[in-house]
């Protein structure tokens, strides 16, 4: 009797704070749930339930959270045939200058294994009619809208959970070195869950050694680049844009990769500049063997500044204007490249200021720990 009065008490001692640190741990987890009122059925106690923001007062299994973007039939089976293989996505800013070019990139890609979505940012889209697959693909106009303000909106990660791979492209892409199907493969075999095809750099405008293409290489991860021009890189650099980097053009994403970047775009910053060098935080674990440049299937980047493009490319002499800050007439008589600058100006700002958004956000946010720098952050 005397002999296990202590150990009886040791233990339900240790029971007692076994518990409560359980139910600390359970407040923690549930926390945002349970404001409605639970049953407790003979089964299951209900008030552990998290049910999706919104849905609280609707029984589960009618919710349905995510969406597509395959059209519909009014009656009878779907027209498109459904393809065995897991279905992706291409959506493209265009423009009706650039309809031929489009056409091109737009016939790469099997409409049964892919959904199509054309932003019109110039507002013709009955200009498109004559294209056999004008009518089987998805049309948004609005105008003077970039690629990044569409992509914000018109492909939040529940209405594209269908599609493994989503290809946000420029409309200023050549293709002819490019085949899908082959590039699909190479990806999923890499574990790529950012990407894009090389750029044959000297066809093209081409901003960055690691976007480049390599000659006789499948796949590329980082770029060295000790003399410049630009930023220099070494065989050890694990920072963007020597590794864990693709460009704006033509980015390629994983479902889960696209899910987190949606996030990470900003609703006013409409040409998302600055948020390529953040993307590799979106690669789903390490950047520098999640992210990747594909050699073998390459593209010929034009550099049309368009808003499907690059808007903010400029001829040296509209550079040089400004870089002397003059010329930019009073806006009511903008002529072209005077939009230009203008929208190159802006870039650069929304680069600032994006910029001081991250910085402010990762001041503030006392949980988040930075995945590419353990060390501890500086206050
Ligand atoms: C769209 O932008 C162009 C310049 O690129 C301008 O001339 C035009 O007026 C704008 N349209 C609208 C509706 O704002
Ligand atoms: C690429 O490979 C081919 C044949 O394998 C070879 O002849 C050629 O020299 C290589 N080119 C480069 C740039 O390495
Ligand atoms: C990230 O991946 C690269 C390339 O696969 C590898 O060399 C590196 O060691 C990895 N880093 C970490 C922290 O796992």
């Amino acid at each position: 009797m005397c002999s296990w009065l202590p150990s009886a008490i040791l233990l339900s001692t240790v029971f007692f704070i076994g518990s409560a640190l359980l139910v600390t741990d359970y407040k923690e987890k549930f926390i945002g749930c349970n404001l409605y009122p639970v049953k407790v059925t003979k089964s299951k106690i209900c008030e552990k339930e998290c049910r999706p923001d919104g849905t609280e007062t609707l029984p589960r299994g009618i919710v349905t959270r995510t969406t597509d973007l395959e059209m519909r039939p009014l009656w009878g089976p779907p027209k498109k045939k459904k393809s065995k293989s897991p279905m992706n996505l291409l959506a493209i800013a265009v423009g009706i200058k650039q309809k031929q070019n489009v056409n091109e990139i737009v016939k790469k890609f099997p409409l049964a294994e892919f959904g199509i979505m054309l932003f019109h940012y110039d507002g013709n889209v009955d200009g498109w009619r004559d294209l056999k697959w004008s009518d089987s693909i998805v049309h948004v106009s609005a105008i003077n809208q970039t690629k990044w303000w569409f992509a914000k909106r018109f492909l939040h990660p529940d209405i594209v959970a269908a599609y493994d791979y989503i290809f946000l492209w420029d409309e200023d892409l050549i293709v002819q070195y490019f085949h899908v199907g082959r590039y699909l493969s190479i990806i999923k075999k890499e574990g790529l869950q950012i990407s894009q095809p090389a750029i044959d750099a000297d066809k093209s405008e081409n901003h960055y050694k690691l976007t480049a293409r390599e000659i006789n290489s499948t796949v590329h991860r980082r770029a060295v680049n000790i003399h410049g021009p630009g930023r220099r890189c070494f065989e050890n650099s694990m920072e963007p844009p020597c590794t864990g980097f693709v460009e704006m053009m033509a980015p390629v994403f994983s479902r889960e990769s696209w899910r987190c970047a949606w996030h990470m775009i900003q609703n006013d910053l409409v040409h998302a500049w600055g948020l390529d060098f953040q993307l590799g935080y979106c690669a789903q674990g390490n950047r520098t063997a999640n992210v990747g440049i594909v050699d073998s299937e390459y593209l010929i980047h034009k550099g049309i500044p368009t808003l499907g493009g690059s808007a903010g490319s400029l001829t040296n002499a509209e550079v040089e204007r400004l870089a002397s800050n003059k010329g930019l007439q009073a806006t009511s008589t903008l002529e072209e490249s005077d939009v230009r600058v203008a929208v190159r100006r802006e870039s650069y700002m929304e680069l600032d200021n994006f910029k001081n958004r991250w910085r402010k956000a990762v001041r503030e946010d006392e949980c988040w720990v930075d995945p590419f720098h353990q060390h501890v952050k500086p206050n």
